[in-house]
């Protein structure tokens, strides 16, 4: 039932738990109506908080069958969030059976069946779905798990200790917050492999797969040794179980969880082969194995205090997960579409009603802080505190982390600490990148004299409701001079901003140099800086630095379109030359050169209109990037068939990032081909193709030339066994539907009889398409904004937490005219007023709303 006033928690009022879990005992006879749960959990005093002689546990949608203390049968007080019962002043032992109906879980959360498999999901608040418990991570304990069941595969966590028929029982040995904690069973079948680690320990790893779908673990395999590796050499981190287990489900809120020595993996993250899978989609699993994997140390290892430090541990992990990435691919090119994404989601969100610091200080629902800030700009801190202490300190001061802490439930004070104990480095001002909410703006202004630039930099945050009055941040400014010849007048130099004015100055210049700064977006902020067109193009041209090189393109662009938009100009000849100079550098690798081609986003040049002060017409967004697309096609007439066909691909197919860097310069190529033949030579690719880049591509073309239609219907015909791809195929059609179009499009989809809301894969496929259909979904009909709501409605009281996440769709609605934000919100309240929302999307809409 939703509460009439929402509880929220707050940072501050942290306490410890009265009583340690000394041992976990949990034995599972599962049945899908009507599974029971014993547990037998041994509690202690905790020396570090003050005694109570009552307990509490948490405990939600759980019957309970018998509970006793010591032996001796308790009637505990049982409420809607668990309950509470009298206990013995020192150690005793707590014994409970519950009750609980997996097959009708649909909110994919606790203990859940997918396609007649077991499965959990216990992050962040989960466990309490399953049994009575303290479900918080900072009560750590060692499991014992038994599990009996008609299914061949039974696992939880840690090592096995006994294996019968329909009986198995497991051993985690290392202390785990419950949040960790993992059961699967079904009738599923392992792809295989083992990895030494550098010690010498002999690990199996296993890959649990539905039968059917052994021929798509090769390379998440592949993926998990390399990471493994990567761990070892880049951190010293080694794995520290007999056994690595990964499994595979269809139905998952999230990408992939990673749960003691059991990862849990939605089936899109994970399995792949080329004639089914994208590069891009190659690309990701090896990220989420690798990110998966990491949270062994950064994570379980050293896990977090409370849900507030959720960053301490996916920040890290995500920072981690980019450092691998940047080593088995390309630097720059991770760096540059790391960027777009911060850009894409986390400025989005700093700059609307849900803006929220790094470590927030309260919130109603957990789950709705896993966001972009948490994530990407928690990533985006690390990697500032790494480029501020300098390359060996960072890792002295992790090695310190994981020594002092291992076995810990840490803080970002922890954290910190380490830094400062390794360099000896205050940092608080630092910290205030965890504590503020908001975007700095970084604003540069040059003066040159003689044979000295000086710049000066400003910082301003603006306020918002989390932080009203934000103060300066500390910003490593990464620096580089190039002289009008192009040649380096001054190699990468860090400036470290810490006030809100500041000057640094370049002495013994032999010319005025062109300032390339934020190098490698060494910082996550909106930086101001008045080139002329010209200097731009220059550094477009020379930077030594590849990440500013794409940057001046892509501001070169963004500025282009932002004059077309406003005043209707014609695309700006400037960045047309420069970037057909790029493009056709054959010095450049392809990947970089793709990278170039792309223009910024509708929705960002959404959130700098909105910066600026003025209200963004999607429809003139959305026209003002087809003429620019138009232009470039003009531009590259001459050259796109040559790069297209010098940039296909003719070796047997491989996901690694050379002949991916390659299909996605021709694929570029070809969706500017595609403007001036009609489709002719999507329609050829399509026919030749024989992985699903390739098909992909070609097929996303054919639509945008009216051509789709039967090629569409055989992609269906040959695809629709395979879930994942027909994800893609639901997904693409709304994708590449004109604006007015895209409403119509989704709802047709929402007919389909392979469409299936409560599969989230296929709920976002159709509605994360159409939310990030910057102009179908604010079209000016307001159809989208009402059939989005129609389905948050229909999938609220299934599935809560994907629901909660699609609502940030109305996050940006303050931007907006009007007519728009009236529809937006009146979409807002109609969901509001539904009987028995959850408190994931309550309070998702009431932030959103600004109550
Ligand atoms: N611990 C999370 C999974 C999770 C998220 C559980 C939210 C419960 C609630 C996991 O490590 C994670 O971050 N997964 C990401 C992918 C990753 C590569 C950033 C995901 O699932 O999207
Ligand atoms: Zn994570």
């Amino acid at each position: 039932m939703r509460d009439a006033a929402p509880k929220t928690i707050y940072l501050a009022d942290y306490t410890p738990y009265p009583w340690t879990v000394e041992s976990v005992d949990l034995h599972f006879t599962l049945a899908p109506n009507a599974t029971r749960v014993r547990s037998v959990i041994r509690f202690a005093p905790n020396p570090n908080a003050s005694a109570e002689d009552a307990m509490f546990l948490h405990g939600e949608k759980l019957k309970l069958i018998s509970a006793a203390i010591d032996g001796a049968p308790v009637t505990p007080d049982l409420s809607d969030e668990g309950l509470q019962v009298a206990v013995p002043s020192g150690a005793f032992t707590f014994e409970a059976e519950v009750e609980i109906d997996p097959a009708n879980n649909t909110a994919l959360e606790g203990l859940y069946m997918s396609n007649g498999m077991y499965c959990t999901q216990c992050e962040a608040e989960g466990f309490r779905k399953i049994t009575f418990y303290p479900d918080r991570p900072d009560v750590m304990s060692v499991f014992t798990v038994t599990v009996e069941g008609p299914h061949p595969v039974l696992l939880s966590n840690g090592n096995p200790v006994l294996t019968q028929n329909h009986l198995a029982k497991w051993h985690d040995p290392w202390p785990k917050p419950a949040y960790l904690f993992a059961l699967v069973a079904g009738d599923l079948v392992a792809h295989s492999d083992t990895f030494t680690t550098m010690s010498g320990r002999h690990v199996d790893l296993n890959l649990y797969v539905r039968p059917g779908d052994e021929g798509k673990c090769a390379f998440g395999m592949q993926a998990l040794k390399a990471s493994m590796k990567w761990d070892e050499e880049v951190y010293g981190r080694e794995y520290d179980l007999d056994l690595f287990n990964i499994v595979a489900v269809d139905d998952f809120n999230m990408g992939a969880m990673e749960n003691k020595g059991l990862n849990i993996f939605n089936s899109s993250a994970v399995l792949a082969s080329p004639e089914t899978s994208t590069d891009m989609n190659f690309e990701r699993i090896e990220a989420i194995i690798a990110h998966e994997y990491f949270h062994n140390w950064t994570g379980n290892r050293i896990t977090c205090r409370d849900w507030f430090q959720l960053c301490l541990k996916e920040g890290l992990t995500v920072y981690r997960d980019s450092q691998f990435t940047s080593d088995m691919r390309s630097a720059p090119v991770k760096r540059i579409s790391d960027v777009i994404d911060l850009r894409g989601r986390q400025f989005a969100e700093d700059q609307g009603p849900l803006a929220h610091p790094v470590r927030p200080e309260s919130f109603q629902e957990i789950n709705n802080f896993y966001t972009a800030t948490v994530y990407e700009k928690g990533a985006e801190v690390i990697g500032m505190l790494k480029t501020l202490v300098g390359d060996e300190a960072y890792y002295q001061a992790l090695d310190l982390y994981f020594e002092r802490h291992d076995g810990d439930a840490a803080t970002i004070e922890d954290w910190l600490k380490v830094f400062e104990d390794t360099t000896g480095r205050n940092l608080t001002q630092f910290k205030r990148w965890y504590a503020q909410a908001g975007t700095p703006r970084v604003t540069l202004e040059e003066n040159f004299e003689l044979d000295t630039l000086t710049l000066t930099f400003t910082q301003h945050t603006p306020p918002s409701a989390a932080t009203p009055d934000p103060q300066p941040q500390v910003i490593p400014i990464a620096v580089g001079l190039i002289y009008p010849d192009g040649t380096e007048a001054l190699e990468t130099r860090v400036l470290e901003m810490t006030k809100a004015e500041q000057s640094f100055r370049f002495t013994g210049l032999e010319d005025e140099p062109v300032a390339s700064v934020l190098r490698g977006f060494s910082a996550p902020v909106v930086l101001t800086q008045n080139l002329s067109d010209t200097d731009r193009a220059h550094l477009l041209a020379n930077d030594t630095d590849t990440f500013n090189r794409w940057e001046q393109g892509r501001t070169l662009a963004r500025g282009s379109l932002l004059s077309m938009i406003r005043t209707g100009a014609a695309p700006d000849a400037k960045y047309l030359a420069g970037i057909h100079a790029v493009v056709t550098d054959t010095s450049l690798d392809p990947a970089t050169r793709a990278l170039m081609l792309g223009l910024p986003s509708q929705s960002d040049l959404a959130t700098t209109l909105h910066d600026a002060g003025e209200t963004p017409d999607p429809a003139a967004i959305y026209a003002a990037s087809e003429t620019m697309r138009e232009a470039l096609a003009d531009t590259f007439s001459s050259d796109a068939a040559g790069l297209y066909a010098a940039n296909t691909v003719t070796a047997p197919y491989d996901p690694g990032a050379e002949q991916a860097g390659k299909r996605s310069l021709s694929n570029a190529m070809l969706s500017l081909i595609t403007r001036r033949d009609g489709g002719a030579a999507a329609q050829a690719q399509y026919d030749a193709a024989d992985n699903m880049t390739q098909q992909l591509s070609a097929l996303a073309n054919l639509i945008r030339a009216g051509k789709g239609t039967a090629s569409l219907t055989a992609f269906y015909d040959q695809w629709k066994d395979d879930r994942l791809v027909m994800d893609k195929w639901f997904g693409l059609q709304v994708m590449e539907a004109a604006p007015e179009d895209a409403a119509a499009t989704a709802e047709a989809l929402t007919r389909h009889p392979d469409f299936n809301h409560k599969n989230p894969n296929r709920f976002r496929a159709v509605f994360g398409a159409l939310v990030m259909h910057h102009a179908g979904f604010h079209h000016a009909s307001g159809a989208a904004y009402t059939l989005l709501a129609d389905w948050l409605i229909t999938l609220d009281p299934l599935n809560p937490q994907t629901t909660a996440r699609m609502c940030s769709a109305f996050q940006t609605w303050k931007r907006y005219d009007a007519h728009r934000q009236r529809m937006i919100l009146a979409q807002v309240d109609r969901i509001l007023a539904t009987p028995n929302l959850s408190r994931d999307t309550t309070e998702m809409l009431t932030r959103i709303r600004g109550a």
